[in-house]
């Protein structure tokens, strides 16, 4: 098969709560989306890579490359309707056979070795995979009974956190099998596109792999690094640069 990569960067970056789409912010001295389009086009096992913006988006061609990039722009209002749409706008222009890598734009920490890391480690693979990370700490689920003011104390957005007027329950997860997932995630263009438009549950899909594990299929998981971090939170650009700065 070939190798394509597509990078939704269609987001709002909400919860980095900048000037503006948390893509476009300078990250060791370039665009946060430059860098991840950077490692694709360094490394030659991708035939092509595709960008997918918002239809109002008005600094990606600022951030562009000189060539080797092409931009969509049908990105939607979730990242999964993004990926989705991208995908019908390149029907035939993409075998059914070939395979995609979907990568956040908010991961800049990308690198070559990573991708062909990736290839290797999925190829055959018929359900496809990703690049995952062992969880290293420990996992609390706390799990509060009734609406009301929270017994979890923070702003996380975790669900299970609160509100609850009680005293949560907190039980240990054991981590043993827990990864995190990163991105790229790839999988035949065939399959990806049968699972996100299958998917009804949207909010339920926040990878890609999830939406393909929904078929009753097991994505298969690719140690990651730390650096392929994804850029969430103002904090997180700090640890990027950190990374950046290391030899890859
Ligand atoms: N994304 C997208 N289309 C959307 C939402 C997200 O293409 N409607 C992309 C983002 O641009 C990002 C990736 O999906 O590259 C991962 O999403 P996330 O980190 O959640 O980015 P945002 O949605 O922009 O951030 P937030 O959730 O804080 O608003
Ligand atoms: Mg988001």
């Amino acid at each position: 098969p070939r190798y394509f990569a597509l990078i939704p960067a269609a987001g709002v970056g909400a919860r980095m709560a900048a000037d503006g789409p948390k893509q476009y912010l300078s990250v060791g001295g370039k665009p946060m989306l430059r860098h991840a389009l950077d490692a694709f086009l360094a490394s030659p096992l991708i035939a092509h890579t595709y960008v997918v913006v918002s239809p109002d988006d008005g600094q990606i061609d600022a951030v562009l490359p000189p060539a080797g990039v092409t931009v969509l722009r049908c990105g939607g209002a979730t990242r999964m309707d993004s990926v989705l749409n991208a995908l019908r706008a390149l029907q035939g222009a993409v075998g059914e056979g070939d395979m995609m890598l979907v990568h956040d734009a908010a991961r800049p920490g990308l690198t070559p070795a990573l991708i062909a890391k990736l290839i290797a480690g999925v190829a055959g693979h018929p359900a496809g995979g990703l690049l995952a990370l062992p969880v290293v700490d420990t996992v609390k689920r706390s799990t509060a009974a009734e609406a009301g003011p929270g017994a979890a104390v923070g702003s996380g957005s975790g669900s299970g956190s609160g509100p609850g007027p009680g005293p949560a329950k907190v039980a240990t997860v054991p981590r043993d099998g827990l990864w995190l997932a990163q991105t790229p995630q790839m999988f035949s263009y065939a399959l990806l596109a049968r699972a996100l438009g299958a998917a009804t549950d949207a909010s339920a899909i926040t990878d890609d792999a999830s939406a393909v594990e929904a078929l009753g299929l097991s994505p298969r998981l690719v140690e990651g690094h730390p650096r392929n971090l994804k850029v969430t939170l103002p904090a997180d650009i700090r640890i990027a640069e950190m990374y950046l700065a290391e030899p890859q």
